[in-house]
């Protein structure tokens, strides 16, 4: 199966749904295919395209599980949602922060604030491993790594 297709588990939705900060309102969900996360962010104001490459305006956060068939799309929306908010909550493949040197400076830079490790049951099938990164622009102290 295309890793394209991997809607988020409801319990890795409510992991995620679980960072984000207080006195947050409004939220994108850049890619929302089935709805999952959407459906997990309740009451927030909640901003979820068919076309991410046509909304524009910032948001208080972003809650995501951008496509990843290429790659190179999923790293492309969470380089353009860098733009767009102060804070992000993105479920990724590991790979986003370990093969590449330029990437995990630009997101190191950004602000890191955690990394949480997800089992590789949380995707039954996919080929990658996956983490959730809560990233907060400005924040330069250190990484924590989490397990569930
Ligand atoms: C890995 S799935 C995750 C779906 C959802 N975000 C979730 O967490 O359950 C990625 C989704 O992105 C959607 N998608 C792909 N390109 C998109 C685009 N340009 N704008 C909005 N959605 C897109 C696909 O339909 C697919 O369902």
């Amino acid at each position: 199966m295309d890793f394209i297709n991997f809607q988020t588990p409801e319990w890795v939705c409510k992991e995620m749904v679980s960072l984000i900060p207080p006195n947050t309102r409004t939220i994108l969900e850049p890619t929302p295919g089935a709805g999952n996360l959407v459906n997990a962010m309740g009451d927030y104001v909640v901003t979820a395209p068919d076309d991410f490459f046509a909304v524009t305006g910032r948001y208080d956060a972003v809650v995501m599980n951008p496509p990843f068939s290429p790659m190179a799309v999923g790293y492309q929306i969470l380089y353009r949602c860098m733009g767009m908010t102060d804070t992000i909550i993105a479920l990724m493949p590991w790979l986003t922060l370990i093969n590449s040197e330029r990437r995990t400076k630009d997101i190191k830079e950004w602000g890191l604030r955690s990394v949480t490790h997800l089992p590789r049951r949380a995707f039954q099938g996919a080929r990658v491993q996956c983490c959730i990164l809560f990233m907060k622009r400005g924040y330069e102290g250190r990484t924590e790594f989490l397990f569930i």
